[in-house]
């Protein structure tokens, strides 16, 4: 099964799925948003069915928001919710070449970046679409080599497979990009129902020069 599979098999649930897991994203975006001033152009990566997207809306109510996701049957549910302006069918194992340079004052990629294949393309492709000062909220699942029983580096949903990073690797991979990193914390992010709290990097990060 692909994570397209997977996450359109899970379009018309997911809602249920956040709660039935006491998933964190929505509630640490809306933690964090306070950090990020007053965006007009937000991005919101591997967007689901607008669960972010709610709350980016509440925030931000005359920003253009724009979800993107590879999932076709999440991206009709988003649709549903009317919290986008744009949305964007997309891999983003590939360049986002749908969105121009320097266009986003705000990028949020919460919840799927252990599905990448390549994650350091996407941290390009995020700084080459966000200004200079603008915000990156960020999360990886997060891998403890010390303690691998409790946060090994790969873990599956069915036969997809997520991978995790320590917190130095997610630092080393923000250093090769103009990032400047305010915020690197671990926390719970979700408890799947087999009873493994997955932990997480999540990443609040702003655009440098250069
Ligand atoms: C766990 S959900 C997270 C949704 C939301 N960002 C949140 O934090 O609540 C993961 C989403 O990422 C999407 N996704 C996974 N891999 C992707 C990829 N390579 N390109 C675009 N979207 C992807 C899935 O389709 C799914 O909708």
């Amino acid at each position: 099964m692909s994570v397209r599979d997977l996450y359109d098999s899970m379009a018309q649930r997911y809602d249920a799925v956040v709660e039935a897991t006491s998933y964190i994203g929505p509630d640490w975006l809306e933690r964090n948003l306070p950090q990020v001033g007053s965006p007009s152009a937000v991005i919101d990566l591997g967007c689901a069915n607008g669960s972010l997207g709610a709350v980016l809306r509440g925030r931000f109510p005359e920003a253009c928001i724009t979800g993107v996701d590879i999932s076709e049957r999440m991206i009709e549910e988003a649709r549903i919710r009317e919290v986008y302006d744009r949305l964007i069918v997309h891999d983003l194992n590939a360049p986002l070449v749908q969105i121009e340079d320097s266009s986003a004052d705000l990028v949020v990629a919460l919840g799927f970046c252990e599905f990448l294949s390549e994650p350091e393309l996407l941290l390009g492709e995020i700084s080459r679409t966000l200004a200079v000062g603008g915000v990156l909220l960020l999360s990886f699942q997060e891998y403890w080599p010390d303690r691998p029983a409790e946060a090994p580096r790969t873990t599956r949903s069915g036969s997809v497979l997520h991978k995790a990073y320590t917190s130095l690797e997610v630092s080393e991979m923000l250093k090769a990009q103009p990032y400047s990193v305010k915020k690197l914390v671990s926390e719970t992010g979700y408890v799947s129902g087999s009873g493994f709290a997955c932990p997480y990097v999540f990443v609040c990060a702003v655009r440098q020069s250069g």
